[in-house]
């Protein structure tokens, strides 16, 4: 019964199914909450509509597989639950990956990471990129979590809620072994920055934004936002292709603005991030890789920091950075930072 109320829930999320808890939250009210990084969403907002899952089989670009709906997603096409890890199109992509991220486990109603950040840890906006992150930092993270120090300034977004919960779930040695994954393989092209005065309407999939379809499509000016979509809807979504890249809308001029901010830390407004992040800003020692990553997951990060949600062992190190960012500044910090080069071109990995 245990396992069924896992699926439940999951299930229930994974439709858009507010929880209770988290329907009572609102979003912060302050003037510098970047919405568009939570893509939280509203009464309007729906899911990408999506096939049946039968036993039609589908392919992606360079991938020597197909695969069902239902097995590119994990699903059990009787009852649309996660049961089993996503399909891997790639595995040429990533080491062997360990159980946990390939499978999760079902007993203690863990997710396999796979789903959500994808089987080579690129993740999508609505979560997390882990790939190509030092192994000290993706432990340190998770350690956070697990002692209740890294929670979301928006507690509508119900997913970081279940991460939390898989990392207390998690053991110590389940902790390194990922981290020992996530660190072994190199960060790779996946953000496609475009600057433009207006953007496709979008309505938000469950926290991820979608160009609007038939009645509903057209354009709107983008304002101060950077709006994050598939390039190819179909694939990225629906078939969760994890070579599948986003394109970042930016405002014109937000990447110059950026680099100012980034490099110079824009006249005492911040800190220069070379600093601590490294001279091309993919980390050094513990510190995170910050460059080429999605835009909304890092506007996430930097204003949890503000507001003190996220507030792990090494979290003191950015609050002088974040003190006096407003969403603007965001705008112009998230963009610049994922038009900088990946770490590597292609995928590269250490196998032990
Ligand atoms: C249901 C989707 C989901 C699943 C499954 C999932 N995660 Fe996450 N993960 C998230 C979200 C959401 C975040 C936080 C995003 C944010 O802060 O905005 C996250 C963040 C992370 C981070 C932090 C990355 C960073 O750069 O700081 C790591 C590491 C991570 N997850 C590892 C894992 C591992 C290991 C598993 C499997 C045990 C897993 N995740 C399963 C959704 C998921
Ligand atoms: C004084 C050192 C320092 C400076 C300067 C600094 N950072 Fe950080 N940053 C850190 C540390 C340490 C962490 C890890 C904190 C933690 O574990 O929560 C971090 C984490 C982050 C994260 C979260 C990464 C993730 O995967 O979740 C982001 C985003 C970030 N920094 C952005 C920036 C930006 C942008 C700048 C420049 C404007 C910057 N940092 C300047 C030390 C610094």
């Amino acid at each position: 019964m245990k396992r069924v109320c896992g699926i439940t829930l999951l299930l229930g999320s994974m439709l858009g199914v507010m929880s209770v808890l988290q329907a009572q939250d609102e979003a912060p009210s302050d003037p510098n909450y970047p919405a568009w990084a939570w893509a939280i969403p509203g009464p309007d907002d729906h899911r990408t509509p999506t096939p049946p899952l039968d036993d039609t089989k589908y392919t992606l670009p360079g991938s020597n597989f197909s695969f069902t709906l239902g097995e590119a997603q994990g699903r059990d096409p009787n009852d649309r639950s996660v049961r089993f890890g996503p399909a891997d199109w790639f595995p040429e992509d990533h080491p062997t990956m360990p159980k946990i991220v390939a499978d999760g486990d079902d007993e203690r109603g863990i997710t396999p990471c796979s789903l959500c950040h994808l089987p080579n840890g690129k993740g999508r906006p609505e979560n997390a990129p882990p790939a190509g992150q030092p192994r000290e930092y993706t432990i340190a993270t998770l350690m956070d979590m697990k002692n209740g120090q890294r929670a979301s300034a928006d507690k509508r977004k119900g997913n970081i809620f279940r991460m939390n919960k898989y990392a207390e779930l998690m053991t110590v040695e389940e902790i390194n072994e990922v981290a020992e994954y996530y660190a072994a393989m190199k960060w790779t092209p996946w953000i496609i920055v475009k600057e433009v005065e207006e953007v496709p309407k979008v309505y938000s999939s469950i926290g991820m934004w979608i160009p609007s379809e038939g009645d509903e499509a057209g354009m709107e000016p983008i304002g101060m936002r950077v709006i994050e979509t598939p390039e190819n809807v179909f694939d990225a979504e629906i078939l969760r292709g994890p070579r599948s890249k986003w394109i970042a809308y930016v405002p014109v001029g937000a990447v110059e603005k950026g680099k100012d901010l980034v490099t110079t830390g824009g006249n005492g407004k911040t800190m220069a991030c070379a600093t601590c992040h490294g001279p091309d800003l993919h980390g050094m020692g513990a510190m995170p890789s910050i460059a080429a990553r999605s835009p909304s997951y890092i506007a996430r990060q930097l204003y949890s920091y503000q507001t003190g949600d996220r507030n792990g062992t090494m979290a003191v190190m950015m609050k002088g950075v974040v003190a006096n960012m407003t969403n603007e500044d965001f705008v112009n910090i998230t963009a610049y930072l994922a038009s900088l080069p990946a770490q590597a071109e292609t995928p590269t990995f250490n196998t032990e």
